[in-house]
């Protein structure tokens, strides 16, 4: 097996630079062991719960399925309802969790609560300056997603191939690249533009342990690089999403002035829910991104991770080693 050695892989203790990112409803104890038993970063998806008592319950289930180690990830976010934060990083500190992806609103508090309680943290944003910030408050690692991402890409619209080296330029602590990863070409792109790992949510969701109906995963299949829409752009919240009839809708009637309290029984949490356990693609709303693109089966957690850090393997041994001896050779011809 093929061993890439990075400052993520150094950090966080994990054997291959590859990490899942949160993904509610879909980032549960069976999908996270299964990547972490991969040798990649699990993380679960904390407000997928309904309670923190309820996540600490669910960290415990993922620790009987692994011995390895795993993350948890704490999105901030404006909801409808408040969500109690503070109770559900308590449960993430008591559970004995090592590593947190945090992402969303400014992370200062959480990030000082984490790290006072010795929690590694990565905090995941979109753009340069709000990853040197995070840097700022004491971020172990930044992740950061590009246009392509599947969820929330931000507002700037800067893809991965600008937006990765832009920050890597920029920062110290090591540098996960999300959004748009798949296979192990992209892994040797993101190296080469100065990440030190790739973070992916919708290959992983597309895989045997994703705990979603099979239907979800077929689209995935089917689906291609177009088959994505942004919506509640008019909201300055924007989200990538699933192509379907019901992000047609919101886009329609965003485009007609139409209110968030218009909005919101079309982009419900849970219709988009119902998605994933009835396998009607069109029941709601669901994040997913562009790389459905490069997304032709549905793996086992293992053998994907083991595939894409094989194919980076060769990438870097075959394909990039015969770039560079070419050139003199071809030179003094
Ligand atoms: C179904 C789904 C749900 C997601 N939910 C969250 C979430 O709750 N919090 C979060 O920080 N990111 C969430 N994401 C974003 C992923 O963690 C990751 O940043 C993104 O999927 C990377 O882009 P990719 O899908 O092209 O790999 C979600 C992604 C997907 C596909």
């Amino acid at each position: 097996m093929a061993v890439l050695t990075t400052r993520f892989t150094e950090t966080f203790g994990i054997e291959h630079p590859v990490m899942q990112g949160g993904m509610q409803w879909v980032a549960r104890a069976e999908l996270v062991a299964a990547v972490a038993n991969a040798g990649a970063l699990g993380t679960l998806s904390a407000l997928t719960q309904p309670s923190p008592e309820a996540l600490y319950k669910e960290i415990e289930r993922c620790r009987q399925l692994t011995d390895r180690p795993f993350a948890v990830n704490l999105t901030v976010l404006p909801t409808v309802k408040p969500v109690p934060y503070a109770e559900y990083r308590a449960a993430i500190i008591e559970a004995g969790v090592t590593i947190v992806e945090t992402a969303g609103s400014n992370p200062q508090e959480h990030i000082a609560d984490f790290r006072s309680h010795g929690v590694k943290v990565i905090h995941k944003c979109t753009s340069v300056r709000h990853a040197l910030k995070a840097q700022q408050l004491g971020a172990d690692a930044v992740s950061i997603d590009g246009f392509e991402c599947a969820g929330h890409p931000g507002e700037d619209d800067i893809p991965g191939l600008v937006l990765i080296p832009a920050a890597a330029r920029r920062l110290s602590v090591p540098l996960v690249a999300s959004g748009g990863f798949a296979d192990g070409y992209g892994l040797v792109a993101a190296l080469a533009l100065g990440a030190d790992a790739i973070s992916m949510g919708t290959r992983f969701m597309c895989t045997e342990e994703s705990p979603i109906h099979h239907r979800i995963k077929e689209r995935l299949v089917e689906g291609d690089e177009r088959g994505t829409d942004l919506i509640l752009r008019t909201l300055r919240n924007t989200v990538r999403v699933a192509r379907n009839t019901v992000s047609g809708d919101v886009r329609s009637r965003e485009v007609e002035g139409a209110s968030f309290d218009e909005l919101a029984p079309l982009v419900s949490g849970l219709r988009g829910r119902m998605v994933y356990e009835t396998g009607d693609p069109d029941h709601g709303v669901w994040s997913a991104g562009m790389v459905q693109g490069l997304i032709d089966d549905v793996p086992s957690c293992r053998s994907l991770v083991t595939r894409l850090v094989e194919q980076a393997d060769t990438v870097i041994r075959e394909r990039l080693a015969g770039v560079c001896m070419r050139t003199p050779a071809f030179a003094y011809e």
